[in-house]
């Protein structure tokens, strides 16, 4: 049955990329920016002193806002990735978590922040979170650049959130639409024109 949905969802996912649309500017890059740095202000404090932090980030939406984070936060870091997957190519969530590369390195007795770029249905984080707190951080902490509540399935929230949106599909900053626009510097919404 999911298989069904998946193949339903992906050739929904393909027939969308193909309508012409424009980006209209919803969160400027100095707007997030500003955010970046007030956020790691408060991620320093929560993890002051620590000396075994690892940042992992979800790919591949979150490549951007790690980079940004990681570069702000005065602390001793290491970088890691996970690859997840919710979405085909479209706009709509498949629901079933999938892991497509897990972490190189152990966490267990590490420090750990989770990055994600939004969190939609919430079926994404809420399994990487029980995922990696099976494997028995010291500490687990989340962030997400971009929440929509009002999309929400699964009730879960990242510690720390840079802006609350409402139930529009955005692009930019990492994020994509059918593989494109992650190279914007700001955030906008998708709007199509036919
Ligand atoms: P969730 O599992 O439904 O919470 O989905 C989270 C993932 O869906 C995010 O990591 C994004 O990769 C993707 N996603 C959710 N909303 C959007 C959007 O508006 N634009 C692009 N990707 C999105
Ligand atoms: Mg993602």
């Amino acid at each position: 049955m999911t298989e069904i949905r998946n193949v339903i969802l992906k050739i929904k996912g393909d027939l969308m990329s193909e309508r012409p649309y424009v980006i209209d500017e919803m969160i400027s890059a100095k707007a997030i920016a500003a955010r970046v740095e007030e956020l790691c202000k408060n991620i320093q404090s929560e993890f002051v002193g620590t000396d075994k932090l690892i940042v992992v980030g979800l790919l591949r939406g979150s490549f951007v806002f790690i980079a940004d984070l990681v570069r702000e936060l005065d602390l001793p870091v290491e970088v890691d990735f996970l690859e997840a997957s919710s979405y085909g190519d479209g706009m709509e969530s498949s629901r079933e978590v999938r892991i497509l590369k897990d972490l190189r390195g152990a966490i267990e007795g590490r420090d750990v922040l989770v990055v994600e770029d939004i969190v939609d249905t919430g079926y994404t984080l809420s399994h990487v979170i029980s995922l990696l707190k099976s494997r028995g951080p010291a500490r687990l902490m989340s962030i997400a650049l971009l929440d929509k509540p009002s999309r929400r399935e699964v009730w879960v929230k990242a510690d720390w959130t840079g802006f609350e949106i409402p139930d529009e599909f955005v692009v930019g900053y990492g994020i994509d639409y059918a593989q494109r626009n992650r190279n914007l510097d700001h955030i906008g919404k998708v709007r199509f024109t036919d």
